[in-house]
């Protein structure tokens, strides 16, 4: 019996409202194959949780969390009520650094029953590799002068080991898919960082001579994303490249309710976390009108990650097979809500 420990935060809005279906789904699916199980211990760590305790997890939350094989994460942020800033690196990106997930997956790609709101070369199926760690998402920077003099200074980090291990990933990815790697750059307005990204670029691809591998400017390549997405397979970016050019991949699949993800500690030393693109969609909260689609294609990357290929693959054919059954929310044209959704998808596993 393969025994997974997981860590469940919900999170906020809408995370709370996908999360305990995903975590059905996934459960069925043990229950299905029999020598897999699921032991999920859940953590209120969120907003309400800052606002009760004053602080996004308990002081030993990091300690508590990495006890376990991986995290399942919904969705995290209450803006109106804590500042972004606060709660995001309180929670996700404190857990993205301890853990050293530092390669975010997202895939995008055309699935049945969805129509993509392009008219043409609507299907594509690529990965964004975004590294996680560093690049804009930092604190070095701070605040000078004031008034009219102010400054912000926000610096970027480029670190030679993080940038070859995310050209690395992105490179053995390509390997076993359709083998073209597309780099994200801006070496023409940013002289340093991007510069020397794409020499990392070239001297790691110098070791993959089976691979075709180009660089784009990110503006091109957030062009190309709509125009013809069908040509990319695996693209890599850095930490904010890679988090626009995936809600553009989400956008162009349907809706950002539907995109997935997994943050890969990549040495084996810490959890990996699973946790879809979109955020807590404070807009739709409350409503149970929530895409639970992309939470549960995450729980499909779980699968793929503890090495359950086939159960996974059964789980996204049936994901597909209840879209195209018209199963479906609004933002992707449908009228289910959120757990009539994730109960027929239970169901097709269950009878399957
Ligand atoms: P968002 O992804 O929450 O919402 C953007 C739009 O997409 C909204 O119109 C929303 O209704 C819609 N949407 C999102 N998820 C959906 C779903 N499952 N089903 C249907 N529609 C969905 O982005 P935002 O509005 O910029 O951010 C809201 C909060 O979430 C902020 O606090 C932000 O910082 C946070 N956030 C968290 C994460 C995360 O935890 N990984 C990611 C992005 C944003
Ligand atoms: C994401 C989110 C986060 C990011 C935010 C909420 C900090 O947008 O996971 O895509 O930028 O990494
Ligand atoms: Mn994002």
């Amino acid at each position: 019996m393969k025994n997974v420990s997981l860590a469940i935060i919900p999170g906020d809005g809408v995370g709370r409202e996908v999360m305990p279906g995903a975590v059905d789904v996934l459960d069925t699916i043990a229950d299905i194959h029999g020598g897999l199980s699921f032991q999920n211990t859940w953590y209120p760590y969120s907003c309400d949780y800052y606002l009760k305790h004053g602080r996004m997890m308990a002081e030993d939350g990091l300690d508590q969390l990495g006890q376990h094989d991986h995290i399942f994460l919904g969705a995290v942020g209450n803006p109106k009520l804590v500042p972004d800033h606060t709660s995001l690196w309180g929670l996700l990106i404190a857990i993205r650094r301890e853990f050293q997930q530092v390669i975010n997956v997202r895939p995008a790609k055309k699935l049945s029953g969805i129509d993509s709101p392009l008219r043409q070369n609507e299907d594509f199926d690529f990965v964004v590799v975004r590294e996680n760690s560093e690049g804009e998402y930092s604190e070095v920077g701070g605040r000078i002068h004031q008034g009219d003099d102010e400054v912000a200074i926000q610096n970027a980090i480029f670190t030679r080991k993080t940038t070859e291990r995310v050209m690395k990933y992105a490179f053995s990815l390509a390997e076993n898919r359709r083998k073209y790697v597309m780099s994200a750059t801006k070496s023409n307005g940013i002289v340093h960082s991007m510069p020397f990204w794409d020499e990392v670029f070239n001297d790691v691809g110098d070791g993959y001579p089976s691979i075709d591998q180009a660089s784009s400017h990110i503006d091109a390549l957030a062009a190309s994303l709509v125009s013809k997405p069908h040509e990319l397979d695996v693209v890599v970016a850095s930490n904010l490249f890679g988090d626009i050019l995936t809600d553009i991949g989400a956008a162009i699949m349907g809706s950002i309710g539907v995109a997935p993800a997994a943050n890969l500690n990549v040495n084996g030393k810490y959890p990996s976390m699973f946790e879809p693109v979109h955020g807590s969609a404070p807009d739709i909260e409350g409503k149970g009108i929530a895409n639970p689609i992309g939470q549960i294609w995450t729980g499909k990357m779980l699968l793929d990650h503890i090495g359950e290929h086939e159960l996974s693959t059964f789980l996204l054919s049936t994901i597909e097979e209840v879209l195209a059954d018209g199963f479906k929310t609004q933002d992707i044209g449908g009228n289910s809500s959120t757990g009539e959704v994730i109960s027929e998808i239970v169901r097709r596993l269950k009878i399957n």
